[in-house]
């Protein structure tokens, strides 16, 4: 898909270069990149390619959208950012959530992510039920990521690296438990662990192990967690798709 991204004033990109300093520091003192992410990627992934609707659009700063069952938790990373983000009210929600997820992925020592501003806010949330569910497998995950938000396989098994940061919590989820022994550094070790087996002490979804089964995904898990650097080049090509899911389409 070729982009046709917008233009933005020079004091837009000031803003979001401002913004994005004001961000590394909000996410170092709070220690809260995993959930910024999580608020970035929940935003991103209930578009829906069919429709057009759902995605990016900043719609997660609605409560409505925030009460749906697979957010537990992202009220605390829209609060959070509320302070920074009246400091630059010409920025869109939009393009604000999603910067917050790239410079999670940034400070936490993880490769960049290019981000393009200019996305618009949606008045309105989209749907309960686009988001994966963790007690699935591998076609689910296809059908919400590829049938659903229009992502390759390849883009499936990189996002779910991002399971390197952060943990589960008993109440927001359900599961309770981290993925990997060093969970505020992004580096390759969710498919090292996914493939040295469950541990006492971490956690794998059942979504986490489906990667292990299939005969498609299987292979990327190896190659990652043998290879940092071809898992950072894969997972900045999907984190950006992800961030741009229905925006800037020619
Ligand atoms: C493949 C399908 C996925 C499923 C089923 C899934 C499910 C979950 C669940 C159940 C949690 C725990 C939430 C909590 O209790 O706080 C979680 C946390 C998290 N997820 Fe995913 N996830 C998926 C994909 C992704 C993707 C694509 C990203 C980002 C690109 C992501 C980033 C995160 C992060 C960073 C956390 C930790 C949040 C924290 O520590 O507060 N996940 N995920």
């Amino acid at each position: 898909m070729v982009k046709a991204y917008p233009t933005v004033s020079e004091d837009y990109l000031k803003a979001v270069d401002k913004a994005k300093r004001k961000l590394r520091g909000l996410i170092a003192e709070k220690n809260c990149a995993p959930l910024m992410l999580r608020l970035g990627w929940h935003s991103a992934g209930t578009f829906d390619v069919s429709t057009k609707t759902g995605g990016p659009f900043g719609t997660m700063k609605n409560p409505a959208e925030q009460a749906h069952g697979a957010n537990a938790g992202l009220d605390i990373a829209v609060r959070l950012l509320e302070p920074i983000k009246e400091q630059f009210p010409t920025l869109s929600y939009a393009d604000f959530y999603q910067l917050a997820g790239v410079v999670a992925v940034e400070v936490t020592g993880g490769p960049d992510i290019p981000f393009h501003p200019g996305r618009q806010d949606k008045p309105e949330p989209p749907p309960e039920g686009r988001l994966p569910d963790a007690t699935q497998g591998s076609d689910h995950l296809r059908q919400v990521f590829s049938t659903q938000m229009g992502l390759s396989d390849q883009d499936i098994v990189a996002l779910s690296g991002a399971h390197t940061l952060g943990r589960c919590h008993k109440d927001r989820s359900g599961f309770e438990g981290a993925w990997t022994s060093n969970p505020l550094i992004f580096d390759n070790s969710y498919f090292k662990e996914l493939l040295s087996g469950e541990k006492e002490g971490l956690l794998q979804l059942p979504s986490d192990k489906a990667l292990l089964s299939d005969p498609s995904f299987r292979p990327l898990v190896e190659k990652y967690a043998a290879d940092e650097d071809a898992f950072f080049a894969d997972y900045a090509e999907a984190h950006l798709k992800l961030s741009e899911l229905g925006f800037a389409e020619a």
